[in-house]
């Protein structure tokens, strides 16, 4: 097969290296290695010779410049390093969790978010992070949907995107900007049961249509690189899968930066049943298209031997070379390897003022019983209750390792800033922990909030219930927290309970305890002030699901673009009948416990305001098929504050080759609607948004009638038909 760069743009000075290479010099250049102070002596021979190319997780910049310093001036070529870390959503400065940036359905503010992420990285020698991870998750139970941008293709491919601008900028090779990694190729996200790295079965299709176009924006945003997942994919593990990497990443779509392998994904195919050994490891990783080995030996150890028996094709190792060596040029290593001995700095008040707009952003309320929010500026006195309302490192959320704890303000602190002394603030933490089954600090928190004027709650889940190899089988509140929120919810005083979660949560009776909940994931540094900017009003919630809130574990997976089936459910939910009928009415999609509809559906999210969409109007609403639609629609507050409305598109192919869901994102936008104000708004559907994958997997779009509905979330049932011809 033609090594994958085709006529792609080389740069000589990676040619004329690539040729003055030895073969262990390039396969040194093909290993990432990680880095632990036991056996920092071995690395730093490994580096002195040539045998490595990349560390990930160097502790400090001072180490980073001792490696980098033996590399470029006592290695025989002197090649630059690149280095890695984990820099998820936030470095110092912690970002909510990415399914919370995902509820911002702000795009531009989440890669501002990215860019200071960047910055504050690159300022300690950072070059490259392993972020956006854009696995699509449909399964609350998998723990890593936490760092994900949740269920929509659209909205995952958007957020994406919008990170990759952010970190890498138009100049990855800037002093404050780094490499991107899009992760975790592919289809991760699908792991049976929600089980972190357990087997993934997905149809081509659905593939190709849900779980591959995330990557392909990524692609088009121009990310530096992509790492191979832990998962079986249809019985090939998709770090030996050459039909995906080498076939459609780098062939099809022409990606031309670095692809690295996931921790050990590589060796673990071994596990998987799929290697017989490390040579098999090396052949097979090498030939599907990986160019650089994250922390196992593989390459090291077992590629110069294949590549000299002819096992292994050296035309393929070049082009991982040129492609690890290009990287380093694109970040302008060759130029400025070395990075400045910065001392982990402070979040600067940008940092931290990107950081309270995102979080603020990222909130969503759920629930308002009769108006009991915002809470009115004269309170007198206030209650506050949970563990997690006073906890610096559990708002901060999983793979926030390098956040500043110190900086985090929490829903406590925040509240005392604001209020001073004009309003009596009484914090009991009720419970040790959230995971705390004691009831002994049940009495002194009722007896709070029974002398509190209005009680705010903050339960959920510790920042480690969430994250990689954190799945939960059930999804409800640990410890004694709902126990707590009843009692406190017996002294039939105003309660609002603020949720700390790294995923959706089974809410159920935690509704009736409350007058209003408020989501508010892991919201970062800054969530403290956020939360309580909404609360008092200062600014209307504006979060959108980015996920299905399931009823029941039983319902998963459940989420919005459903397929009708052959028998939608219609009649509602009925209960357990007393026998079973012989005519087979209502006999539908169901359960016989429960309802089939979720407890909030993607999308949702309220404000303090009431918005009423109106006159829809597709321009054109009869057209050739490929022509762009303009979608209009009017959007009134009929409310007495101002607020911001994630106007959504959704789109239903009514009839195709290849069944399709009932609802899928197309478009939305975020507009800022004052009282009492009607906005006509104009969004474009352009061509690629009627494609659907076909049963040959080439995207098409068939004549025919569509529904557009546009609305406040995924449930909307404003409809306007078109018909494409
Ligand atoms: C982990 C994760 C991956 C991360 C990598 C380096 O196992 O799967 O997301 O980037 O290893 O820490």
């Amino acid at each position: 097969m033609q090594d994958d760069d085709g006529d792609g743009q080389r740069i000589p000075a990676v040619e004329a290296l690539i040729a003055r290479m030895t073969l262990e010099e390039k396969v040194g250049q093909m290993s990432q290695r990680a880095y632990f102070a036991h056996d920092r002596e071995e690395a730093l021979e490994a580096v002195r010779a040539g045998r490595v190319g990349s560390f990930l997780n160097v502790p400090d910049p001072a180490t980073r410049n001792e490696l980098q310093r033996l590399a470029v001036e006592q290695s025989r070529l002197g090649i630059p390093l690149v280095f890695g870390r984990d820099v998820i959503h936030g470095y110092r400065t912690i970002f909510p969790i990415v399914l919370g940036q995902a509820a911002s359905f702000d795009p531009e503010l989440v890669e501002a978010a990215a860019a200071v992420a960047a910055s504050e990285a690159a300022a300690v020698g950072i070059d490259w992070t392993f972020a956006p991870m854009i696995d699509v998750s449909r399964d609350p139970r998998w723990g890593r949907i936490a760092e994900s941008p949740g269920e929509d293709p659209h909205l995952t491919a958007v957020m994406g995107a919008a990170m990759v601008r952010g970190f890498q900028g138009s100049d990855p090779a800037a002093p404050d900007r780094i490499a991107a990694c899009a992760k975790h190729y592919v289809g991760y996200g699908a792991a049976e049961a929600g089980k972190d790295y357990n087997t993934t079965y997905i149809p081509d299709g659905l593939l190709h249509e849900t779980y591959l176009p995330p990557y392909r924006a990524c692609v088009e945003a121009g990310v530096l690189s992509v790492m191979t997942a832990f998962n079986d994919l249809n019985g090939v593990p998709a770090t030996g899968n050459e039909p995906l990497v080498r076939g459609v990443l780098k062939g099809e779509w022409g990606f031309r930066g670095v692809v690295v392998s996931d921790w050990a994904s590589m060796t673990e195919m071994i596990n998987h049943g799929y290697c017989a050994d490390l040579r098999a490891v090396a052949q097979t990783a090498l030939r599907a298209g990986v160019d650089l080995e994250m922390a196992t030996h593989a390459y090291r150890d077992c590629l110069p031997a294949l590549a000299e028996d002819g096992t292994a094709d050296t035309a393929r190792v070049d082009d991982a070379v040129r492609r690890v060596l290009e990287l380093k040029h694109r970040l302008g290593l060759f130029a400025r390897p070395y990075t400045t001995d910065y001392a982990p700095q402070e979040p600067t008040s940008r940092a931290l003022k990107v950081a309270k707009e995102l979080a603020l952003r990222s909130l969503v309320l759920l629930t308002n019983d009769d108006g009991a929010l915002p809470l009115s500026a004269d309170v007198e006195s206030i209650a506050v209750v949970g563990p997690l309302a006073d906890d610096p490192n559990e708002q901060l959320g999983c793979w926030a390792f390098d956040g500043i704890r110190d900086r985090t303000v929490t829903v406590v602190q925040a509240l005392r800033e604001r209020v001073g002394d004009r309003t009596t603030i009484q914090y009991v933490p009720g419970l040790t922990s959230p995971l705390d089954t004691s009831r002994a600090g049940f009495v002194e928190a009722v007896a709070a909030a029974t002398a509190a004027d209005v009680t705010i709650v903050v339960l959920g889940e510790t920042a480690d219930l969430s994250g990689e190899c954190h799945s939960r089988a059930f999804l409800d509140f640990p410890g004694a927290q709902v126990e707590l929120l009843e009692r406190l919810a017996a002294t039939g005083r105003p309660i609002v309970l603020v949720v700390f979660a790294g995923r959706p949560l089974v809410l159920g009776r935690v509704l009736e305890h409350a007058n209003a909940v408020v989501y508010a994931w892991h919201p970062g540094t800054m969530g403290g002030p956020a939360i309580v900017d909404v609360l008092f009003g200062d600014e209307s919630p504006s979060g959108r699901l980015p996920v299905t809130f399931p009823r029941a574990v039983g319902q998963i997976p459940i989420y919005h673009a459903f397929k009708n089936t052959g028998r939608p459910p219609t009649t509602g939910f009925r209960g357990i009948p007393a026998g079973t009928p012989l005519d087979p009415e209502g006999f539908e999609t169901s359960y016989l416990d429960l309802e089939v509809s979720p407890e909030f559906p993607f999308g949702f999210g309220m404000s303090y305001a009431t918005i009423k969409y109106s006159e829809l109007v597709l321009e054109p609403s009869h057209a050739p098929v490929g022509h762009p639609i303009q979608v209009h629609v009017t959007v009134e507050n009929t409310g007495t504050r101002v607020v911001d409305e994630v106007v959504q598109v959704y789109l239903r192919d009514l009839v195709g080759s290849v069944t399709r869901p009932v609802r899928e994102l197309k478009a939305f936008r975020r507009v800022r609607v004052e009282p009492g104000q009607r906005r006509r708004i104009q969004i474009e559907l352009d061509a690629t948004a009627f494609e659907f994958v076909g049963l040959d997997l080439k995207r098409v779009t068939e004549p025919g009638r569509f529904h557009v509905f546009v609305g406040g979330d995924s449930t909307a049932d404003l409809c306007a038909e078109l018909e494409l011809v």
